[in-house]
């Protein structure tokens, strides 16, 4: 091992030693071992990375049959074909988001004017939760990333979110007429033949939002800061619309919101790279790493791999499709609704996030 790069020892900010793998196809090869365990990593003696760990009830900490139980449920409200049909709808607010920016220029904020509220508005729409709520919503999940906060803090907005959403399952639960969002269809799951306790149910709502918001927010605007630090770029796209959607890849390979995946742990001593992963050491997947090595993303268009940025295995992101059409959404928006946008502020002064899970801007200032 010493000296390979593909395979390294380091610290999380809990402090706990794990392996970080990032060689793209040794991290494909441990996101698909069933060796590599992530109810083992998130359970009481598991491999914590911060104060923010997902609940060892969630989707994400699960694994083999009791996982694909719960993928099962959900996994037909987010395939390609019923995503694309909210894109007209995802575009509208997009450009609803944007025609209000531009009547407030010639400078506006492309975090709180489009990347934030976009993904908020979409989460709440697709999961049926009230509009007027998602205010109380974007202050409760963005807590849920934060690697910084007093525990006490994030605990309590936790608390309070679980507590929310028990109502509001409640509430729907009494409505005469069953709506076609995705907390309707889970009740509708749980009461007729008793798939999914109630309390499983608020686990996995609650696991969707919070994997969901900040992860798109954050990718939103670190592709549109992508758009602006090339203007030729923009124009390029402006000229030919259809190249969105490799743009859109290309960015999620280079410039990820979600730069490490959770931790797995081995249920026994693994091979992998010459080494061996003792049983109950932990590996993270280095997603930049994977991504920025792999050689073949150079060659050909049509042999390419897909990247890592959403994961790999039967944990691959279950919002994928969701969040692309709102990148392709929000990119298209600036392209077409506000005038041709530069940077307000040098790249040096750019504000990043800190103490978050993800990777992201605070603010993106821009002019026309
Ligand atoms: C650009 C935005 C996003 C990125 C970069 C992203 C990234 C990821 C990654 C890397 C994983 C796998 C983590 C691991 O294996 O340790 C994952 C899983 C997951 N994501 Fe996303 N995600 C995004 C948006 C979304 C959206 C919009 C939703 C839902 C609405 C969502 C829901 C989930 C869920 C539920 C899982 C767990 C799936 C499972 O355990 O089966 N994500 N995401």
């Amino acid at each position: 091992m010493p000296g390979d790069l593909k395979v390294k020892r380091a610290k999380a900010p809990s402090g706990v030693d794990m392996w970080v793998v990032s060689d793209y196809h040794l991290a494909r090869r441990i996101l698909s071992d069933k060796r590599f365990s992530r109810s083992l990593a998130a359970g009481p003696e598991g491999a914590k990375m911060g104060i923010t760990d997902p609940s060892p009830e969630s989707i994400i900490s699960m694994d083999g049959q009791e996982h694909a139980k719960l993928r099962r449920l959900v996994a037909g409200t987010f395939t390609q074909s019923r995503i694309a049909e909210l894109q007209p709808f995802v575009e509208t607010l997009a450009a609803e988001l944007l025609d209000e920016m531009a009547s407030r220029g010639p400078q506006g904020d492309l975090v709180s004017g489009l990347a934030a509220p976009l993904p908020m508005h979409v989460i709440c729409h697709v999961m049926g939760i009230p509009l007027e709520d998602r205010e109380y919503f974007a202050g409760h999940v963005a807590v849920l990333f934060d690697l910084t906060g007093a525990p006490g803090d994030g605990e309590g907005r936790t608390l309070s979110l679980i507590r929310y959403m028990t109502s509001l399952i409640a509430r729907k639960r009494q409505e005469k007429k069953r709506g076609t969002d995705l907390i309707s269809a889970l009740i509708e799951a749980c009461d007729s033949d008793g798939k999914l306790t109630n309390r499983a149910m608020v686990t996995l709502c609650l696991a969707i939002l919070t994997a969901g918001y900040e992860t798109t927010v954050d990718q939103i605007s670190l592709t549109l800061l992508d758009l602006l630090r090339r203007p030729e770029n923009a124009d390029a796209l402006r000229n030919k619309p259809s190249l969105i959607p490799q743009f859109t890849e290309d960015a999620l390979r280079t410039n990820p919101s979600v730069t490490t995946t959770f931790a797995r742990m081995a249920t026994e001593p693994v091979e992998v790279a010459g080494l061996t992963i003792g049983a109950g050491e932990a590996v993270i997947v280095d997603i930049l790493g994977a991504n920025y090595g792999l050689a073949e993303f150079e060659s050909h268009e049509s042999s390419r791999p897909m990247h890592l940025t959403f994961g790999y295995g039967v944990h691959r992101c279950l919002g994928a499709h969701l969040a692309k059409i709102q990148l392709i959404a929000a990119i298209r928006g600036v392209l077409t609704r506000l005038p041709p946008v530069s940077l307000a502020e040098d790249i040096h002064a750019l504000e990043w996030k800190t103490g978050h899970a993800t990777r992201g801007l605070n603010r993106l200032l821009v002019s026309w």
